[in-house]
């Protein structure tokens, strides 16, 4: 960055902190208001776990490559409502050769349903979703909880509201996370692209903005560890709670979705990663070692 880029950002830093108005749902896609979030039938494979006062679902596969890296999902209005993010956090999980994932709730059970009265929405959102009182704080609670267990490496994604916390993270809470993904991202603006401190990867849908300029910023801030994939066949939300898995193109796309994330975060989160790579390396020492014992059985039989 430049003097004047860093004065800039001074600015704009100043600026959106002081700003009361962190949620302004007139930014919102109006699909945010009128799709409906849809029950799925998935059993998740992880746990629920306490990190403080904070509920929170854990999911780590058996045989994890990379327990020192963790990605946290930030969920969309409907909470843990609603089965897809768990899904997506499973599967987020087993991508390049491996995350532990965590969703917190945030809202602390208080999650939106489509049978609340839409008038109540921006209240709700700014007392549940209260970046600087709940959020945050939060976060950094998550990650120093992980932290005292061995984890070094963090990286956010985040869903429609979610996609919003995820990119204030990206501003204010670089010093714990290394990457931040945006999935058909709500609220979110390209003013905060200039003040963004860590790598992105955009996945706006058809109904969100176009991003090609945040995009462009990024590029010029952090050349090719950014990602930009734009769904225009997509609607909002179809990897959130909105997302009717079960539709072949939409199971599809969201597939493309955690497959370009993991490696988006495998690239970033790359100091502490066993790569897949040794994972072959480290089959091949098994079949060594194995021959080697059989010819050792072998011989042995003969003496
Ligand atoms: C949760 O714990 C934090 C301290 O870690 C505290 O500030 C906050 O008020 C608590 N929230 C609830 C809902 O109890
Ligand atoms: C929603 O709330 C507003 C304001 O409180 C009220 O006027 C309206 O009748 C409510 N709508 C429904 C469907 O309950
Ligand atoms: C987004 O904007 C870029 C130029 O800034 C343009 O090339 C592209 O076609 C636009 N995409 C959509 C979906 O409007
Ligand atoms: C989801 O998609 C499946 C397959 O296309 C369809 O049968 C089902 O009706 C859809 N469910 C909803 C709630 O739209
Ligand atoms: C890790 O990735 C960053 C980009 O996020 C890059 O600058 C750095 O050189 C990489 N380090 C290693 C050890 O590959």
């Amino acid at each position: 960055m430049n003097s004047m880029q860093v004065v800039l950002s001074i600015i704009s830093l100043a600026v959106l902190s002081d700003c009361s108005v962190m949620y302004d749902l007139n930014l919102a896609p109006h699909e945010c208001l009128e799709t409906k979030a849809i029950a799925a039938d998935y059993t998740p494979l992880g746990q629920m776990i306490l990190i403080g006062n904070l509920t929170a679902y854990q999911y780590e596969a058996p045989h994890n490559m990379n327990p020192n890296r963790l990605l946290i999902g930030v969920y969309d209005i409907y909470g843990f409502n609603y089965e897809n993010l768990k899904q997506v956090a499973d599967q987020m999980a087993v991508q390049s050769s491996g995350f532990k994932v965590v969703l917190p709730d945030f809202f602390r059970g208080d999650a939106w349903d489509v049978d609340r009265n839409a008038s109540e929405r921006q209240e709700w959102m700014d007392r549940v979703g209260d970046w600087n009182g709940i959020v945050k704080p939060d976060l950094i609670n998550v990650v120093q909880y992980y932290k005292n267990r061995g984890v070094e490496e963090f990286a956010i994604y985040g869903m429609c509201w979610g996609g919003k916390i995820a990119t204030l993270a990206a501003i204010e809470l670089s010093e714990y996370f290394k990457a931040s993904g945006l999935v058909h991202p709500s609220l979110v603006t390209d003013d905060e692209a200039e003040i963004v401190q860590i790598p992105m990867y955009l996945m706006p849908s058809k109904d969100e903005r176009n991003m090609t300029s945040f995009y462009q910023i990024l590029q010029s801030k952090f050349g090719d560890n950014s990602g930009h994939r734009r769904f225009d066949d997509m609607s909002h939300g179809f990897t959130g709670a909105r997302g009717n898995f079960s539709d072949p193109l939409i199971r599809e796309r969201v597939d493309e979705v955690i497959n370009k994330l993991g490696i988006f975060f495998d690239h970033n989160l790359n100091e502490t990663r066993t790569s897949s790579d040794s994972v072959i390396l480290q089959s091949h020492k098994f079949w060594f070692v194995t021959l080697f014992v059989a010819v050792f059985i072998h011989f042995g039989c003969k003496i």
